[in-house]
């Protein structure tokens, strides 16, 4: 998603704001830019590409002055080129920006009409030419920024700079997240606090439909009504904000390692040793549900996927499932003794937060698993379930995976317990079971030289299928989206017993298939499934413990597990899932941290 800086300092701003902006291209970017006023002017410096290439233009073309915004883009509208990068100028006005304006177009033709020149494809540059209209109709800055986002539709997060006002930043926050770092005599913005985490620790997160005007005396906040308000001002801890590869090739491969202890870490939160139980927010009530509706995107959907499967067998709760995409445009049908649980890493993916805004409300209650508990989804809902996971940079979700479906195992639990679907015993068998995780995980990990070896032959490949049974399946979706988004080879999921309604017409020589198979319930039936493959010659890596691979028989490619519980395998198979996907994207030397056209977190619906 597009990168929003924006500082009011005391020194010489575009370094300042060129840093900011690299601890933002985890978010994924195509341009970026900076602008700036000095002396009065203001001017700008755009560049395509990585911001190595923004570096060099201001390098040989000097961006000075001490009030500044920068941006990184995700192309919505409009293709990545210098006159699509933010910032967009028009006349005494600068403006960077973060969402979609849905009215756009009608802006457009209005401004065009009026006379307005326009110079890119881009929805933003409506913004800019409207506040400089407002300009030109004698309003001051400040008025101007507030009849411009009187008139836009849509989701944003922006921040405006004018000409001559060296210390003013005007800013809002409309779907997007945009937070003010509080500085010595300094004032700052940015999409996060990972951004400013360098500046300062002194963070205000606005909340929605907030704007603001910065001077480097402070900021003053005014909510949708434009009702001056105070929003508090939090520490963050900017250790754990400022985030390194810690020696590590790339964030994907520091985050997958660092699964045991982040597992490790939040079973401690969630149920200490000598505590025994689980320990849950105040207020979650199981007992009294007659469904869950689990929503979420990507791989936060595939979490849920499994989790499905532990909250109607252990706690006889009926789950109905939705991509967020697609849940609030079918008309789903909700109920007062409903529970709404949404699951996502950065709590900022516009689709999750707008179908948890579509059942609030309307259900019993909104639960949130995410890891960013300051996020707009996190304070939305009634409840939030931190997955602890600390700051999760590679694009490709890993950490964040295995840690949510840890909570979700916890919550399928206490429910199974609140409902009396599980026996005291059976709820503190399994939770010993989870709480053993971490360990196993940690043994899958140590496959990774095996994992790199196996994975040669799957860089030539075309197409690869992943294929499980049960709470296997999903993980084969997962598997499959983890290689799609980081290698760019085309992966497929299946459940293994659909093969034969269609799928199988793929198999050939030349065809990888992955089957994810520990010795569970359903191994002898995905062995079965597997073996149609092999007799049309479909070259199979089974993945399983040692009991299946000794029963398995003869397999051209086959990579073991440590034998864990059922509970937890969904947890210990994410591991090769993950791996298989990042040394597969090394032997095709893509981008493993920012792979091409994806962001970690997509604001946009
Ligand atoms: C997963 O590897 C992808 N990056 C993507 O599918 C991601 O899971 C999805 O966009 C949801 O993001 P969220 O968890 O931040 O809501």
């Amino acid at each position: 998603m597009c990168g929003i800086v924006g500082v009011l300092g005391q020194h010489e701003v575009s370094p300042i704001i060129l840093d900011a902006l690299k601890r933002l291209e985890y978010r994924g970017y195509d341009s970026a830019g900076i602008a700036t006023v000095n002396q009065g002017k203001l001017d700008r410096r755009r560049a395509v590409g990585k911001l190595i290439n923004l570096s060099d233009t201001l390098v040989h073309q000097p961006l000075p002055g001490r009030s500044g915004i920068g941006h990184t883009r995700w192309a919505t509208h409009g293709g990545p080129s210098v006159d699509n990068a933010h910032p967009h100028q028009a006349g005494r006005v600068a403006v960077v920006h973060n969402g979609i304006i849905e009215n756009f177009r009608a802006l457009r033709e209005e401004l065009a009409e009026q006379g307005a020149q326009f110079t890119s494809q881009t929805d933003t540059e409506t913004i800019v030419q409207l506040a400089s209209h407002y300009l030109d109709q004698g309003m001051a800055p400040v008025q101007a920024a507030r009849a411009t986002l009187k008139r836009l539709d849509g989701a944003f997060a922006l921040a405006f700079l004018f000409e001559g006002e060296e210390d003013l930043i005007i800013c809002a926050r409309r779907g997007s997240p945009l937070c003010i770092g509080h500085g010595e005599d300094e004032m700052y913005l940015g999409s996060d606090a990972i951004a400013l985490s360098e500046l300062t620790d002194r963070i205000t997160y606005l909340e929605e439909g907030d704007w603001a005007i910065l001077t480097r005396n402070g900021v003053h906040v005014f909510d949708a009504d434009d009702h001056q308000t105070a929003r508090p001002m939090t520490r963050i801890n900017a250790a754990q904000a400022r985030v390194d590869k810690s020696g590590h090739r790339h964030f994907m491969a520091k985050e997958m390692a660092e699964q045991p202890g982040v597992l490790k870490a939040a079973m401690e939160v969630y149920s200490g040793v000598d505590h025994g139980g689980i320990d849950l927010p105040e207020g979650l009530d199981f007992a009294a549900a007659d469904r869950l509706i689990m929503v979420a995107c990507g791989t936060a959907h595939y979490a849920c996927q499994v989790a499905k499967y532990w909250f109607e067998q252990f706690a006889g709760l009926p789950v109905e499932l939705d991509i967020a995409s697609e849940f609030r445009y079918r008309a789903p049908v909700l109920g007062q003794k409903n529970m709404a649980l949404f699951v996502s890493q950065s709590g900022e993916t516009a689709d999750t937060l707008a179908a948890l805004r579509h059942v609030r409300g309307h259900v019993a209650q909104v639960l949130a698993v995410v890891n960013v508990p300051t996020s707009s989804i996190a304070r939305e809902a009634d409840v939030v379930l931190p997955i602890h996971a600390g700051p999760e940079i590679g694009v490709a979700s890993t950490k964040a995976f295995t840690a949510q479906l840890q909570v979700l195992a916890l919550l399928a639990l206490k429910a199974g317990f609140a409902r009396g679907h599980l026996s005291e015993d059976a709820y503190r068998t399994r939770l010993e079971e989870l709480r053993a995780a971490p360990g196993f995980v940690a043994q899958a990990l140590d496959r990774e030289d095996e994992i790199r070896r196996l994975t040669e032959h799957l860089a030539r490949a075309r197409d690869v299928l992943f294929l499980g049974r049960g709470v296997m399946y999903p993980l084969a979706l997962e598997g499959a989206l983890k290689l799609k988004e980081i290698s760019y080879i085309h992966a497929e999921a299946y459940a293994a017993g659909e093969l034969k309604h269609g799928p199988i017409a793929l198999i050939d020589k030349d065809l990888p298939v992955i089957v994810f198979a520990p010795h569970d319930a359903l191994f002898e039936k995905t062995v079965s499934n597997m073996q149609e493959v092999m007799a049309r010659q479909g070259q199979v890596l089974l993945i399983s413990d040692a009991k299946g691979l000794a029963e398995a028989g003869e397999v051209p490619f086959r990579l073991q597990m440590p034998t864990v519980p059922d509970l937890i395998a969904p947890i210990v198979y994410a591991v090769p899932a993950q791996l298989i996907a990042y040394h597969t994207a090394l032997h095709r030397g893509t981008d493993v941290d920012q792979p091409r056209n994806l962001a970690k977190s997509v604001t946009v619906e």
